[in-house]
């Protein structure tokens, strides 16, 4: 309902204020602070992005809501807090997040709907990172991390960068690359596409220089391309991701990356050849037949005409081919 929506956004936006009072001034955050310096955030930083800390003591968390008045209910509600079983409301409450570095994730006109939480000290038997659940104020798949601070920045630059973690676009926002969002670790899905579209129609990709982030790319293109964004591709160093990037080479030589961004299948074929996958025909045929198929997912026309004529240069064929190829692809898609 409204009003248990209403109560959801409360905690949220009293939660975020409580944990960044907290690692500013707590004596047991000491840490916590310590760790936020070697990620290089000043105190305004940590301010402007309300970075808060969860204690290890979960009591610290649930005294507060109590004193609060925020039920049992409306705690689990908000996925901070879970029941020590699952549907038993009489095995009493776990604290999601224990001694955690809390983002806050804002909608996108700025209140607090959720949080992403990173480890403070390596611990191999809980993730890196935690996020909240899904709930009656956060769906995942909606949901871009500072969005609420990019849409301008994005109308004005007529693009989104869309980076991997939170860090890497709060890095891109303090180095004045204010179009810079995320998604919360999780794939890109046409529900994000549709939203980015009310905004633009260019989405510059800029995942992990790894494996899973060049994975990343192509499973972004597949949701991205249907809703008429062009795809373009920032390349880093293996190894890097936008906030590693920054912080070694600083924000200069990133706007450079970002200014030769490629065109998602010239990345994607440019890459092909190097790794030596198109040396023969029969090599070159099943990269001619992934392409055809991810033409065919393009909805805008004149972009498609563009990459037609990026394909057909790179494996060495016509455009009038892969058009006829295209028009068998849409008549049988997969
Ligand atoms: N992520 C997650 N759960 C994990 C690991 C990652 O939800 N166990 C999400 C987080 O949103 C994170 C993003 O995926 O920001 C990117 O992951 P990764 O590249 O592995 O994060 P790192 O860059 O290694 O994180 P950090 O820089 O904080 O070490
Ligand atoms: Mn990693
Ligand atoms: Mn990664
Ligand atoms: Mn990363
Ligand atoms: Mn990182």
């Amino acid at each position: 309902s409204r009003k248990s929506r209403g109560r959801l956004m409360d905690i949220h936006r009293e939660a975020t204020a409580f944990f960044h009072e907290l690692l500013m001034k707590n004596a047991a955050a000491g840490h916590a602070r310590d760790y936020l310096k070697s990620r290089g955030f000043g105190r305004e930083m940590a301010d402007r992005w309300a970075l808060g800390w969860m204690p290890d003591n979960p009591r610290m968390f649930l005294d507060w809501a109590r004193a609060r008045k925020f039920s049992g209910r409306e705690l689990v509600d908000s996925g901070i807090v879970k029941l020590k079983e699952d549907n038993n409301p009489k095995s009493g409450l776990f604290v999601r997040f224990q001694d955690r570095l809390m983002f806050p994730i804002r909608n996108e006109i700025g209140d607090v709907i959720a949080f992403t939480a990173r480890q403070l000290r390596e611990n191999k038997n809980s993730g890196k990172y935690i996020n909240s659940p899904e709930t009656a104020i956060y769906k995942k798949s909606r949901v871009f991390f500072a969005l609420d601070r990019a849409k301008k920045s994005i109308l004005n630059e007529k693009a989104a960068l869309l980076c991997e973690g939170q860090l890497d676009a709060i890095c891109c926002h303090e180095s004045g690359i204010t179009q810079a969002i995320a998604t919360s670790g999780t794939a890109c899905t046409a529900d994000h596409a549709r939203i980015l579209k009310r905004y633009t129609s260019n989405v510059l990709l800029c995942f992990d220089a790894d494996r899973a982030g060049l994975e990343a790319v192509e499973k972004a293109y597949r949701q991205l391309a249907p809703e008429g964004l062009g795809v373009r591709v920032v390349e880093m160093p293996a190894g890097d991701d936008p906030d590693s990037y920054l912080k070694s080479q600083g924000a200069d030589a990133f706007r450079q990356l970002l200014a030769n961004a490629k065109e998602f299948f010239d990345f994607k074929l440019e890459r092909g050849k190097a790794t030596g996958r198109f040396d023969s025909a029969a090599e070159r045929a099943v990269a001619l037949g992934e392409c055809v198929e991810m033409l065919a997912l393009m909805s805008d026309f004149a972009a498609r005409e563009n990459q037609i004529n990026i394909v057909a240069t790179h494996l060495q064929t016509s455009s009038v081919v892969l058009r006829d190829e295209i028009a068998k692809a849409k008549a049988n898609p997969k």
